[in-house]
């Protein structure tokens, strides 16, 4: 079963030769999604050869194949990882029973509304990097932006098979929906707020891939122990292709950053305009940028007390980051959580029942792994003999969602006035002035193995090809 059959319109290693009205709705689906992709998907790629990987199976070993394609010939499917016919729920309520291999009737309509969500993010972040191959800085560059594409399309496709699967009409209409719906629209706007921001400049396209894409693998780990199978085992394989889209993340913010300093010390100055004119995005600017991009990202975990995330929870449906490491009842009905809340201008921690505070339990496992690919930015300043490190804002800093949302915060997490945040904004997050230096830096770069001057190149090319391959093929 996991051997991906590729003879098929649709490639995909779920039998769905077997399951004709599946087959014919899906095919039906296919053409609106390459619609979609032509309207809203990587601008003026359509002659490109780009470098891609494949999957070829699901194995974990030896899944992806490479090769240069044409995106819209990009052969999206199917893939879930093998199931264990043996599978038991291991957290909730259901602890103990059989995994479901079909959806029960009294979680229908959450369930629907989990998946739904999630396949919302997919195309909305394709819709959000559109613009961005216009001014690639470098062809390896552009190549990893395509990849990340094409999988997000593939993601898609993954939430799709199971509205369609499992969800009948409702899960139709739902997959029409998510063609739909488009990332910024004042009208029919994407669920989530972080997919509704424009991702302008590269430097927000490192930032969000560092973050954002963590958020998905955060969601998709916690969704790959479901008790609902086939979304545990679609999850999981889509985990395996998130993994590089936040490898693409850290090391262009590495590179960044690599590139800085070393023009920080061939000019021996930290004064911002001088680097600023030597064509380099200084430090303080690429804090403001992760300050941006952790506190939206941050908000993606959903309001910190949620009679909803422990409802997921208890009914199996979604589950914590690594559950079954963890060494508890798995059930947390007497646990307690700490959350914060302002009280009197002050920032407090509460205990919250813990099944309540599942959104918080996710979000600070977020924060953890997040922190540690900052560490790896500063080592690169360290070596450079920068006295200058960078650092995740407070966690309550520049919130829209739940407790904290509507205070004012330092990124040190101090409550601040509404006068003070106004003065300092522009020191916190990204002014206007900010973003239009990015994006004056912003250019294309074409010739195999020529970065941009902002940039360092990478240490290593993609597949072990040299990192001057022509990655990216001009029609
Ligand atoms: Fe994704
Ligand atoms: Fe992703």
């Amino acid at each position: 079963m996991s051997t991906i059959n590729y003879s098929e319109k649709i490639p995909n290693n779920v039998n769905l030769v077997e399951d004709r009205t599946l087959q014919r709705a899906l095919e039906q689906w296919q053409p609106n999604f390459i619609q979609w992709w032509d309207d809203v998907g990587p601008e003026g790629s359509t002659n490109h050869e780009v470098y891609l990987r494949t999957a070829v199976s699901v194995d974990p070993q030896g899944w992806a194949q490479f090769g240069h394609v044409k995106m819209r010939d990009y052969r999206w499917g199917i893939f879930l990882n093998p199931g264990d016919p043996n599978r038991e729920i291991h957290f909730g309520d259901h602890k103990g029973e059989q995994a479901w291999q079909d959806v029960p009737g009294e979680h229908r309509a959450n369930l629907r509304r989990i998946i739904v969500t999630q396949g919302d993010t997919e195309p909305a972040s394709v819709e959000q990097q559109r613009h961005l191959g216009l001014t690639a800085p470098s062809i390896y560059d552009l190549r990893n932006l395509f990849q990340v594409n094409v999988e997000e399309g593939r993601h898609l496709w993954a939430m799709v098979y199971l509205l369609h699967r499992h969800f009948g009409r409702d899960g139709r209409e739902e997959a029409e929906a998510l063609l739909d719906r488009r990332s910024g629209d004042e009208n029919n706007p994407r669920i989530l707020g972080a997919f509704n921001e424009k991702t302008p400049d590269w430097l927000a396209f490192f930032m969000f891939t560092y973050f954002t894409d963590r958020d998905g693998k955060f969601q998709l780990s916690a969704l790959a122990e479901s008790a609902f199978d086939p979304l545990s085992r679609t999850t999981k394989f889509m985990l395996t292709e998130e993994a590089h889209h936040m490898f693409v993340g850290e090391s262009g913010v590495s590179r960044v950053v690599q590139r800085t300093c070393q023009v920080m010390n061939e000019l021996k100055t930290d004064d911002v305009a001088k680097l600023r004119a030597a064509g380099v995005i200084d430090l303080p600017t690429i804090q403001r940028y992760l300050n941006f991009h952790y506190s939206v990202t941050i908000d993606l975990f959903g309001a910190d007390q949620s009679s909803n995330a422990a409802t997921f929870y208890s009914s199996g449906l979604k589950g914590r980051f690594e559950e079954g490491k963890r060494t508890d009842d798995h059930l947390l009905k007497d646990q307690t959580y700490k959350v914060l809340e302002v009280v009197n201008g002050r920032l407090v921690e509460k205990d919250v029942p813990m099944l309540n505070a599942l959104n918080e339990v996710l979000r600070d496992d977020f924060i953890k792994d997040s922190v540690a690919g900052v560490g790896r930015w500063n080592k690169v300043i360290e070596k450079a003999g920068i006295p200058f490190r960078l650092t995740v804002p407070h966690k309550a800093f520049h919130r829209n969602i739940g407790a904290l949302a509507g205070i004012k915060m330092s990124p040190e997490g101090r409550v601040v006035s509404e006068s003070e945040w106004q003065a300092k904004k522009d020191e916190w997050l990204p002014s206007d002035a900010d973003r239009a230096f990015v994006a004056s830096l912003m250019g294309r770069v074409v010739e195999p193995g020529k970065f941009a001057h902002w940039i360092a190149p990478p240490v290593m090319g993609i597949n072990r090809q040299p990192v001057d391959f022509d990655y990216v093929r001009f029609g």
